[in-house]
């Protein structure tokens, strides 16, 4: 890998003396505590919680908070589970990480050594991707709105889609990739019309959205049509997502089905048999005790059962399946650590407990309500059943995670906040100029940093001080 600088990766070595309580157990509820250890979670014999073999409370000394933990077993266990889950059920699928979920130079080495391939979303995380080695056919460009310049970027380096989301996008394609020897190869984004019981704002695939082309009005149909007479690409197939969060199956079943009943519509009236289908990505994860998303399992028993029935009775040939998840595969494996500092107690009414992180490393409470299990990561021995509301230490009122059970909190407490490896770190950013936090990969008693945190002088790396004003 090119980038990063050797004196910017630390690793760390830590004994491990934990006592396994939970070991090789996948899913636990400790029912002291409000939260479920995952295979790699254990509390140790200190009392502590342990990620992947190291204990937190040494991952905060020695890495300072708030930190992402990133528990890299846990990633590597959700990805098999998609292709074993997916594979089995049907002959031909591709399992791609969308990289907005979580991304860095880094974990592409982990998502090219599982065999999955990459969707980026913007030049940024192309740029990233391709710095990593990723390899490019393995990549797929989204956006509703990408530049020229990411177009070009795209095709120069081969990727092995784009994802064309509007008209717009077919006419500059048309203009750039004039004159091109080998077509680059294009799925179209359609919005099947559904309306998926997810937050407002992690909702896509309803007719009224910006992304995609539309079934109901023939956007869709207009579409295939136009690009199939553009030279320089090559349509291999449709896309869809419809929305991010989602608990139950009943929306990807919905949309399978539309888009199964689209290939046909294309064969029978324009003669073109697509090889690809991509259903997006949008499975939810457990982020509460009482969130029971279907297994990968479960939900790839739906989509593949959905489409292999409606192409069998269309009477077409399999496509290749493309399924896109992006939370599902790196949400539980994250947690989130801060250290505790004031705490104001405000008698008969709460009990303002203030971390040292908040709105500017995890969004996600303030943009869509999210909730999150914390626990005390350096007293996890002792019941947490002390209702206390969680702030960040940002000048507005950044409350994190209102009605948080914990343990009586102490300045200089570990707060750990579980399954936020999906658009946490993602999403950050230097709100009052904070540096954002590391990130580390745990794994088998080891710490490798992923992410350095940033430093002050990140801060003003971009400043510009005019030569009038100096
Ligand atoms: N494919 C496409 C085209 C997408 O737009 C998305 C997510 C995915 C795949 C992955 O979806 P997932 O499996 O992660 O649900 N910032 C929001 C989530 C936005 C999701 C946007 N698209 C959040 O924090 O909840």
């Amino acid at each position: 890998m090119r980038g990063a600088g050797s004196s910017e990766r630390k690793t760390l070595r830590i004994a491990r003396h934990a006592v396994r309580l939970h070991r090789d157990t996948p899913l636990t509820w400790n029912h002291r505590l409000p939260m479920h250890l995952l295979g790699t979670q254990h509390i140790n014999d200190a009392g502590h919680l342990e990620i992947g073999g190291v204990d937190t409370v040494a991952l905060a000394r020695e890495f300072g908070t708030p930190l992402y933990v990133m528990d890299e077993e846990a990633f590597r266990r959700k990805a098999r589970e998609y292709l074993r889950a997916f594979r089995s059920r049907y002959p031909d699928v591709q399992i791609s990480f969308a990289g907005k979920a979580f991304l860095c130079t880094g974990f592409c080495k982990l998502v090219e050594q599982e065999g999955l391939c990459l969707d980026v979303a913007s030049g940024g995380e192309l740029h990233t991707a391709l710095l990593a080695g990723f390899p490019a056919e393995r990549i797929s460009l989204h956006g509703n709105n990408k530049s020229v310049a990411e177009l070009e970027m795209a095709l120069e380096a081969r990727v092995g889609h784009i994802v064309v989301d509007n008209f717009y996008e077919l006419d500059l394609l048309l203009e750039i990739t004039r004159g091109r020897v080998q077509p680059q190869p294009v799925l179209l984004r359609v919005a099947p019309g559904i309306d998926p019981h997810t937050h407002r704002r992690i909702s896509t695939g309803q007719v009224d959205t910006k992304f995609g082309f539309d079934v109901g009005s023939g956007a869709a149909w207009a579409a295939i049509r136009k690009a199939a007479e553009i030279p320089g690409i090559a349509v291999k197939g449709l896309h869809c997502h419809v929305g991010s969060q989602l608990l139950d199956t009943e929306c990807h079943e919905a949309s399978v089905g539309i888009m199964a009943d689209l290939l046909a519509q294309a064969k029978q009236e324009l003669g073109m048999e697509f090889s690809e289908l991509n259903v997006g990505g949008g499975l939810g994860i457990r982020y509460l005790r009482h969130h029971e998303p279907p297994t990968i399992d479960e939900f790839a028993e739906t989509v593949t059962g959905v489409l292999k029935s409606r192409l069998d009775d269309h009477g077409l040939r399999y496509p290749t399946l493309l399924q896109e998840p992006g939370r599902s595969l790196v949400g539980e494996a994250g947690t989130t650590l801060y250290s505790i500092g004031s705490i104001k107690e405000i008698p008969g009414l709460r009990t303002y407990v203030s971390v040292d992180g908040g709105l500017s490393d995890n969004p996600r409470p303030a943009l869509y309500e999210a909730r999150y299990e914390v626990v005390v990561a350096n007293r996890m021995d002792e019941p947490h059943d002390r209702v206390v509301t969680i702030s960040g230490k940002h000048c507005e009122t950044d409350v994190l995670f209102p009605d948080a059970m914990i343990t009586d909190p102490r300045p200089g407490d570990l707060l750990a906040v579980l399954s936020t490896g999906a658009y946490n770190y993602a999403m950050a950013s230097n709100y009052n100029r904070f540096r954002r936090p590391a990130v580390v990969l745990v794994n088998d008693g080891r710490a490798d940093l992923l992410v350095r945190r940033e430093t002050y002088d990140d801060l003003v790396r971009s400043d510009v001080m005019p030569a009038r004003l100096a």
